[in-house]
């Protein structure tokens, strides 16, 4: 992959060029990136190292002159036709279906999709998520890409698990959006185009939630789960529990 300079310091990398330390390094910052209950998505478990091995050029990372991770986009191309604002209710999920499945069928991308921006904890709060939506605007444009669309998960949504998407994505606190993570891409340009309900689906029996709590469930019904976006379903009778995590549709025209 091209490599950039940005003050002789930094460069971009793909995932072909990480040595050994540095895949260690990128499995922890995941690791340490979100919460237990996206982690162990079984859609993730079985589509996501095909992405590594197909995709490597698309898995980009900024490194920094000690060959340390700052952040990075996993992303990838994918074929979407009809209008925008038609996306599909299962967000994430499909996102990463649809690239896979489209890469075994040779069915050409039209699109490149953002599956998630980390920046390294050590470096948060000093702008270079925006430093890694341009790497990704200028992959759309190196690889001829049309649209550039992320579902994307707002990064403080946790704070209130009861509010539905369409409001919260709206939500201001002393005259700003509320959450940092929307705020990011509108101030890069993006712009939304709808909430999807169900971008990560999640069902587990009721043993795994309850590990997740730390405590029995004893009735069924709705339950705040540690980092995530909505509540949990809970349903006794079937010993199952479902969460839909909403995100919203974005994208970079
Ligand atoms: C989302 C993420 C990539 C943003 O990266 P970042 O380097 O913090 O981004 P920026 O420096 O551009 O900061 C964006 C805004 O968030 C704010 N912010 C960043 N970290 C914050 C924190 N811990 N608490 C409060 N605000 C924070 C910044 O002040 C900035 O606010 P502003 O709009 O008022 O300027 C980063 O927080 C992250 O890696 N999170 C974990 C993974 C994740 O959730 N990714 C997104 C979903 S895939």
């Amino acid at each position: 992959m091209h490599r950039l300079d940005m003050d002789n310091q930094y460069s971009f990398v793909s995932f072909s060029d990480l040595d050994h330390r540095q895949k260690q390094q990128y499995r922890n910052i995941i690791q340490n990136a979100f919460p237990r209950i996206v982690l162990e998505s079984k859609v993730t478990e079985e589509y996501w190292p095909r992405l590594e091995t197909y995709f490597p050029e698309y898995q980009v990372y900024l490194t920094n002159s000690t060959k340390e991770i700052v952040a990075f986009i996993n992303a990838i191309p994918f074929s979407y036709k009809r209008p925008l604002n038609e996306l599909p209710d299962d967000g994430w999920d499909w996102m990463l279906k649809q690239g896979i499945e489209n890469k075994e069928q040779n069915i050409i991308p039209n699109c490149i999709g953002g599956l998630q921006i980390i920046v390294n904890t050590n470096y948060l709060g000093q702008g270079y998520s925006r430093i890694i939506i341009n790497a990704a605007k200028s992959l759309r444009t190196e690889k001829g890409l049309e649209h550039l669309l992320i579902p994307i998960r707002p990064t403080f949504k946790h704070h209130f698990p009861h509010m539905e998407m369409e409001k919260y994505m709206h939500y201001q606190e002393e005259g700003k959006l509320y959450d940092p993570w929307i705020r990011s891409h509108l101030r890069n340009d993006a712009r939304i185009i709808k909430v999807c309900h169900n971008a990560m689906n999640i069902k587990r029996a009721i043993p795994y939630w309850e590990g997740l709590l730390g405590r029995k469930i004893k009735t069924s019904g709705n339950y705040v789960v540690d980092g995530a976006l909505n509540t949990v379903t809970m349903n006794l009778e079937d010993n199952l529990g479902e969460y839909r995590e909403a995100n919203i549709w974005i994208s970079y025209d």
